[in-house]
């Protein structure tokens, strides 16, 4: 079932989701999602997120003209290097891979973006991005429990300054994250991650915690 409103069901079903339909997204869903978004915490509840919600397909295909020089110049090469990571066979990764290239040609055809930023004149540090991406994962969790497929995506800031302009954002405002949403083309499914117990210690770095 696309819709499901079980938290653990939800958490262990948000993966990203890269091939999108371009079919619209009602206002009603984006604004149940940024509202769930700022339910997240934030440093001293400050509260600097911004959200720029695009839709303008000229506003879209210049900011992916970018995201496609960086998959082609650095993350398409890395890829084709790395070993899959844990919990995860070369078959899945390989095709993460094909879906990853999918999203970079077609980045431009989701129906919506929302952008999470930060207004700060500061350059920005790990609280920073503290203050902004539980709101993103609050987002994503939404989405899914929408039906809606999304993908948490910082490619773009490979190349900050070009797509930054492209976004029309003023100065002293950061973009975090890119999260293309729209309904999936593919079924929602389990993530693939490692087991706990090779990254949980108790007391002591490296010793095993045992109330796995
Ligand atoms: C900091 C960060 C940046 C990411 N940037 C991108 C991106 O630019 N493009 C993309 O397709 N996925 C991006 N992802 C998604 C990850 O590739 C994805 O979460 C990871 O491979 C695990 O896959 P799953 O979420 O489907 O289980 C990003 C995730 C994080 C946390």
């Amino acid at each position: 079932m696309a819709d499901t409103s079980d938290l653990f069901e939800i958490m262990h079903t948000t993966r990203a989701m890269r091939r999108l339909k371009p079919d619209p997204v009602p206002d009603a869903l984006i604004r149940k999602i940024l509202q769930a978004g700022v339910c997240a915490p934030n440093g001293g509840n400050t509260q600097r997120w911004r959200f720029l919600v695009v839709k303008d397909p000229r506003i879209k295909q210049q900011v992916q003209v970018h995201y496609k020089r960086a998959f082609d110049e650095v993350i398409g090469p890395r890829y084709l290097t790395s070993a899959p990571p844990p919990g995860v066979t070369r078959e899945a990764y390989m095709r993460q891979h094909a879906a990853v290239q999918y999203l970079t040609d077609h980045f431009h055809e989701a129906p919506v973006w929302i952008v999470a930023c930060i207004e700060e004149a500061a350059a920005p540090t790990r609280w920073s991005g503290a203050s902004i991406y539980p709101a993103v994962q609050n987002m994503l969790l939404a989405a899914r429990a929408l039906g809606l497929g999304a993908t948490l995506t910082t490619r773009h800031l490979l190349y900050e300054k070009e797509t930054e302009a492209a976004l029309g954002l003023p100065s002293g405002v950061h973009s975090y994250a890119i999260l293309p949403i729209g309904y999936p083309m593919g079924k929602f499914g389990p993530v693939g991650r490692g087991p706990l117990a090779d990254i949980v210690y108790e007391d002591r770095w490296g010793h095993p915690y045992k109330g796995l």
